[in-house]
């Protein structure tokens, strides 16, 4: 056991043994505590007569300074430790090298319908816009599909609570359009589209971009010319076969497929035109008086040509994409490439 005497360099050195302060106070409590080294020290004052006690204690009290005063340096040397080590594990190195910045593109779709967009553009088109919901009557009624006609069951609706729907297409902006404004009126309108279809090549979301040219005498010519005169800038053709294959769609009369020569085999036939050498890329027609008097417009004075393309599709086949989900999963090192 250890005398008085020995106790501030005992105390010195358990102090200076640890290097944490839980340790540290473990240490304090072995000479200061309830029990420790030095209250039992004074506990023994309690035998001494008077004279010894009152030395005794003073000296008692100094060796307790002394304990406290090393216990005191030792705490601010781990504090200060502590610190230090904190600092130098947080350091940041500021004159390390930056990472790089990598810069971001726009994705295939946005630069397919810009492109478009930029190609109406100089025809003269102007872009004109839609709500994605949509009424009954927007989507359906007022294109001449009126209620129990089997265009409806073709179209995969969404149908929202409340007698909404996400819109199948972009046509109904033509009537949106048409309410608002009077002939002549030249407009594309792009945007996004939903169907209730999921596969290999639908997704439930897709682009598309219509368009509608109104005036006294616009023709089937026109509607053949600036088709035709788009494809080939879109896909940088001199020469590009076109074909129109007579169709049918409610709010166009007549109504045609466009076909282009196919731009994968020029027209030798491969998988992607199914060996016919064409590709279909869009639908037309003339507007159908029906949806003129939908509008208020006068069928007997005005006349005009619609259009409807997929964005998509015209996106797979100037890049090459041969899956259409692709668009939509945006891996980055399917992104990169159109950077
Ligand atoms: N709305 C049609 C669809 O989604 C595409 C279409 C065809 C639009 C002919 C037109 C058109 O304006 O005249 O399948």
């Amino acid at each position: 056991m250890s005398t008085l005497e020995d106790l501030p360099r005992d105390a010195e050195a358990a102090f200076a043994a640890v290097d944490n302060l839980p340790a540290l106070d473990q240490a304090k409590a072995r000479f200061l505590g309830k029990t420790g080294l030095i209250t039992e020290q004074m506990k023994g004052l309690g035998k001494m007569d008077a004279e010894g006690r009152k030395a005794a204690g003073a000296r008692i009290n100094q060796i307790k300074d002394q304990v406290e005063a090393s216990l005191k340096a030792r705490r601010e040397a781990i504090e200060a430790e502590t610190l230090r080590r904190q600092l130098a594990a947080e350091a940041l190195d500021v004159t390390l090298p930056g990472r790089g910045e990598t810069m971001g593109g726009l994705h295939p779709v946005t630069r397919t319908l810009a492109r478009i967009e930029r190609m109406f553009a100089s025809m003269g088109f102007e872009v004109a816009d839609g709500p994605e919901i949509e009424t009954d009557f927007y989507n359906f009624t007022a294109l001449n599909i009126p209620d129990n006609h089997p265009a409806r069951a073709m179209h995969d609706t969404f149908y929202l609570p409340g007698g909404h729907l996400l819109r199948t297409h972009t046509s109904p902006v033509q009537v949106h359009y048409m309410q608002r404004q009077q002939p002549p009126i030249k407009i594309i309108a792009p945007g996004r589209v939903y169907r209730c279809d999921s596969d290999v090549t639908h997704t439930p979301m897709f682009h598309q971009v219509e368009g509608l040219w109104v005036d006294e005498t616009v023709s089937f010519a026109d509607l053949k010319g600036v088709l035709a005169d788009f494809m080939r800038h879109f896909f940088e053709r001199d020469h590009m076969p076109v074909r129109f294959r007579p169709s049918f769609f409610p709010f166009t009369e007549p109504s045609a497929e466009m076909d282009i020569g196919c731009v994968i085999c020029g027209g030798d036939g491969c998988r992607v035109c199914s060996h016919t050498g064409w590709l279909e890329v869009l639908g037309c027609g003339m507007v159908h008086p029906n949806v003129f008097g939908h509008v208020g417009y006068d069928a007997e004075k005005w006349q005009g040509f619609a259009f409807g393309l997929g964005v998509e599709r015209l996106a797979m086949l100037r890049y090459g994409v041969d899956d259409l989900r692709l668009f939509f999963e945006n891996d980055v090192r399917f992104l990169k490439q159109f950077a």
